[in-house]
C-alpha cells in the first residue's frame, strides 16, 4: 500500500489527486486545529507536505515538523518546503515510533493516516502522539469513518475512536464532514492531553 502511494508520489499523481480532493479536508482540519504562532507543530503521515506548509504559513513563527514513512513523499515535501515554507522540516519516520522527544509539541495533526496502519499499530501510533504532545496540547485527526470491509489488506472497521480514552486523552470533539471519495465520509476528532 505504501509502495503504491510512494510510486504515485514519485509520478506526481498523488499531489494532483491531493490538491483536488484534500484541500477541503485540510481547511476543516486547520479550522479545528486553530494553530497559534511561535509553537511547535507535528504533522504525522505528512505525505507531500501540503498540510504542513499551510500550517507553517498560518502559524507565524512556529516550527512545523512533517514525518512520513515514504521517502518519496518526503522528498517531494522537502522540495515544497524549500520553495514555500522554510519553517517546515520533513523527515522519514514511522508514526508508531516517533523520532521526537516527549512533550515536544503544542499541536499534532494527522490527515488520513490511520486507515493505512495495521490494526495492531493503531494504538501504538495514538500512544506516540500522546507522548510527544505537551500537557494541554491538542491532537486533530482527520480520518475516514469506520468502514466495515477489508481494504488493501487492512481492517478499517477498527478505528482508534475507541482508544482515545484508554490512551489518556481526556476530551474529544467529533465533527462529521462530507465524503471525499464515494461513500467514505471523513470524520474529524479533536483530542486534548490533560494538563
Ligand atoms: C493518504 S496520505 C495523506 C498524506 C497527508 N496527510 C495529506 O493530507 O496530504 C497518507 C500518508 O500516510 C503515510 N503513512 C502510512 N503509514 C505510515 C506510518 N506508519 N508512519 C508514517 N506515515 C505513514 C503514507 O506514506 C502517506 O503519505
Amino acid at each position: 500500500m505504501n509502495k503504491m502511494l510512494g510510486l504515485s508520489a514519485y509520478l506526481g499523481l498523488y499531489d494532483r489527486w491531493a490538491e483536488r480532493r484534500l484541500g477541503q479536508v485540510h481547511d476543516t482540519l486547520i479550522e479545528l486545529a486553530a494553530p497559534r504562532g511561535n509553537t511547535e507543530i507535528l504533522d504525522v503521515g505528512c505525505g507531500t507536505g501540503m498540510l504542513s506548509c499551510r500550517l507553517a504559513e498560518i502559524a507565524d513563527g512556529s516550527v512545523v515538523n512533517g514525518v512520513d514513512i515514504s521517502p518519496c513523499m518526503i522528498r517531494i515535501a522537502q522540495k515544497r518546503g524549500k520553495r514555500h515554507c522554510p519553517k517546515a522540516q520533513f523527515q522519514v519516520g514511522t508514526a508508531v515510533r516517533l523520532l521526537y522527544s516527549g512533550g515536544q509539541f503544542d499541536l499534532v495533526c494527522s490527515c488520513l493516516l490511520f486507515h493505512l496502519l495495521e490494526d495492531s499499530d493503531k494504538e501504538r501510533a495514538l500512544r506516540e502522539v500522546f507522548r510527544v504532545l505537551r500537557p494541554g496540547g491538542k491532537y486533530v485527526c482527520a480520518e475516514f469513518e469506520e468502514y466495515p470491509v477489508r481494504f488493501w489488506g487492512g481492517e478499517l472497521a477498527r478505528y482508534p475512536g475507541d482508544l482515545i480514552g484508554a490512551v489518556g486523552f481526556d476530551m474529544h470533539t467529533k465533527v462529521a464532514g462530507p465524503s471525499i471519495t464515494r461513500n467514505r465520509p471523513v470524520v474529524y476528532r479533536v483530542m486534548l492531553k490533560p494538563e
